[in-house]
C-alpha cells in the first residue's frame, strides 16, 4: 500500500496554509459549502498525478493573489518513505523527489498513484468521447508506463501532421507525408492495442459490480468503435494513402485513435442517448470502482481511493453499496463531504476528521 501520511500545502486555491497528518485508512473532510474540501482532495490528486480533476489551468489551482502554489507530501510504501514536491506557476510546474528535481514523470507518478470517484465522472456517460478514452488511457497507463509518453509523442504527430496537411506544402501525388503517415499507423497501432487489452481487463470487473449495485438486472457491453478496427501499419497507410485527397480538402487528419468512440451499452441501450440518471450513476461508480480493482491488479501497490461529494451524485441505495466496498478495501481513503457520515461505512479506529472552512482545516 502507497499512503499519503502528511501534506503541506501553501497558497493552493484558497488554502493560505496547512500542515496536515493522516490516517493511514479513512480520512473524511468536511464542512459546509464551497469552504475548500474538494480543494484538498485536489490537492492530493495533484501532488499525486500532477494534475487535476478539474482544471487545466494552472492558474486556477493558485490561490488568488499568490504567484505560487506549493504543495509537500511524505508518501509511504511497502519500500521505505519518499518526500514529495510541487511547485506550481501559471507557467507551469516543478516537481521534486527527495528534495531532487525528477528527470522523468512517469517515475514521479509511480510515487502515489491514486483513483478519483467525483461529480465529473458523471461526464462518462454523455456523449463527450474525449473523457471516456481518457478513463481507457488511465487504465492502460497502469500496466503500461510508455502509455503516457506514446500519447504525447501521438499528439505531437497529430499537430504537425495536421500542419502539413493545412500548409498545402503537400501536393498530392508525392509521398511527402509517408514519414507522417508511419508514425501514425504505428502510434495507432500500439495506442489501440493498448485500449483494446485495458477494456479487456476492466469488463469483467464493471460487469460485476454494475450487476452487485443494480441487482442484477442490467448487463453493461463496453465496445471500442475504432475505423478500421484493430489493423496493421500497413493497413492503416494504405487507408491513409486513400484519403489524402479527402484530409487535404479538410484540411486536417482524418484517421485515429483521437477518433475512437467508447460506447456504453446498459441491456443492449446505448446509455449517452437512453439511460436514466440512475443508470448513468451506477455506470459512473462501476467504472470507477472497476479501475481501482484494476490498478490494484496492475501495482504492487494499493492506490489511495479519493471520493468528492459522493452524497451529490448517489442515492442512498448506492452510497449503500459504496459504504460496503469501503469497508471492505484496505487501502488509504480520502472523503470530500458536507456531512461526516454521507456514507454509511463501518466503524473504524484508524480514521482521521477533518473539518475545514474558510480553506483552513482543523483536525477533530
Ligand atoms: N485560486 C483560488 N484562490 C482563492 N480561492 C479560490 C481559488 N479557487 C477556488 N477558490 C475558492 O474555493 C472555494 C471553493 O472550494 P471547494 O473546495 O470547491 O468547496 P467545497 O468545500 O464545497 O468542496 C470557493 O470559495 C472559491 O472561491
Ligand atoms: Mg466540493
Amino acid at each position: 500500500m502507497s499512503r499519503l501520511d502528511k501534506i503541506a500545502l501553501k497558497d493552493f486555491r484558497n488554502i493560505e496554509q496547512v500542515n496536515l497528518e493522516f490516517s493511514s485508512r479513512v480520512n473524511v473532510f468536511h464542512g459546509e459549502n464551497a469552504q475548500g474540501k474538494t480543494n484538498l482532495l485536489e490537492a492530493i490528486y495533484f501532488i499525486s498525478g500532477l494534475k487535476s480533476f478539474r482544471t487545466r489551468k494552472s492558474r486556477d489551482l493558485i490561490r488568488s493573489g499568490a504567484a505560487l502554489a506549493r504543495m509537500k507530501g511524505l508518501v509511504t510504501d511497502s519500500w521505505g518513505s519518499s518526500d514529495i514536491a510541487v511547485d506550481l506557476k501559471s507557467g507551469g510546474r516543478r516537481a521534486m523527489v527527495n528534495g531532487r528535481k525528477t528527470e522523468s514523470i512517469t517515475q514521479y507518478l509511480r510515487i502515489l498513484t491514486t483513483v478519483i470517484f467525483s461529480p465529473q465522472d458523471m461526464a462518462l456517460s454523455g456523449s463527450e468521447q474525449r473523457v471516456k478514452r481518457k478513463y481507457l488511457d488511465r487504465a492502460v497507463f497502469q500496466g503500461d508506463l510508455f502509455h503516457l509518453d506514446r500519447m504525447r509523442k501521438y499528439e505531437r504527430v497529430l499537430k504537425q501532421r495536421n500542419a502539413a496537411i493545412a500548409s498545402g506544402a503537400i501536393s498530392s501525388g508525392d509521398n511527402g507525408m509517408e514519414p507522417w503517415n508511419e508514425e501514425l499507423a504505428k502510434l495507432s497501432v500500439q495506442i489501440r492495442n493498448g485500449r483494446s487489452q485495458a477494456l479487456d481487463g476492466l469488463i469483467g470487473h464493471i460487469r460485476e459490480i454494475h450487476s452487485e449495485i443494480s441487482g442484477g438486472k442490467e448487463k453493461i457491453d463496453i465496445s471500442i468503435d475504432a475505423e478500421l478496427g484493430l489493423h496493421g501499419v500497413d493497413g492503416i497507410m494504405e487507408h491513409l494513402e486513400k484519403i489524402a485527397n479527402n484530409e487535404k480538402r479538410r484540411g486536417h487528419t482524418l484517421f485515429g485513435p483521437h477518433r475512437d468512440k467508447v460506447i456504453f451499452k446498459i441491456n443492449g441501450r446505448e446509455v449517452s442517448e437512453h439511460a436514466s440518471q440512475g443508470q448513468r450513476r451506477t455506470l459512473a461508480l462501476s467504472l470507477k470502482l472497476a479501475l481501482l480493482q484494476w490498478v490494484e491488479k496492475m501495482e504492487e501497490e494499493l492506490p489511495a481511493f479519493l471520493l468528492d461529494d459522493p452524497g451529490s451524485e448517489l442515492d442512498r441505495k448506492r452510497l449503500g453499496y459504496l459504504g460496503e466496498r469501503l469497508s471492505a478495501w484496505k487501502g488509504q481513503i480520502f472523503i470530500a463531504t458536507v456531512g461526516k457520515n454521507d456514507v454509511p461505512m463501518a466503524p473504524t479506529t484508524d480514521i482521521g476528521v477533518f473539518n475545514i472552512e474558510k480553506g483552513r482545516v482543523f483536525k477533530s
